[in-house]
């Protein structure tokens, strides 16, 4: 139970770095379809907010302490911040989709070990989330085929 609860700790930091970052690419995404993929990660960073405190509380429910400072999280996120700058949109849509992609992993390292320690509640929780970033991860790669 404690490497899951680490683990959700560091999803936790993930996802707020992840909402500062999606900030930055829906601010300065370039080219003709700007806004439908600045509308895009305004969707997409609301709904990664609204797991980042359902994961918190989840914490709270297994007796743990969520992570909650700017400094936590930058010591235990795994993600990779950016520059602010402008960002093609093919270039911010493959950001996206990497980052998605191995949040996905992490996520489902994270939900197995919930599952071998009979943690059902953080398991359902969890397949919810995933099955959400199979659905965004199918919309990016049609979008830049
Ligand atoms: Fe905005």
């Amino acid at each position: 139970m404690e490497k899951q609860k680490k683990l959700m700790n560091q999803y936790v930091a993930d996802l707020a770095v992840l909402n500062v970052k999606f900030h930055n690419l829906h601010w300065n995404v370039t080219g003709e379809i700007f806004k439908p993929v600045h509308e895009y990660l305004e969707e997409l960073y609301d709904e990664l907010f609204e797991y980042y405190d359902e994961v918190a509380e989840r914490l709270k429910m297994l007796g743990e302490f969520p992570l909650a400072s700017m400094r936590s999280y930058l010591e235990a996120t795994n993600v990779e911040e950016l520059t602010d700058r402008d960002y093609p949109y093919e270039e911010a849509y493959k950001i996206v989709k990497d980052d998605i992609e191995s949040l996905r992993e992490r996520v489902t390292e994270i939900r197995n070990l919930a599952d071998d320690n009979g943690d059902f509640g953080t398991v359902a929780m969890l397949e919810d989330q995933i099955a959400e970033f199979d659905k965004q991860i199918w919309f990016l790669e049609q979008t830049v085929k």
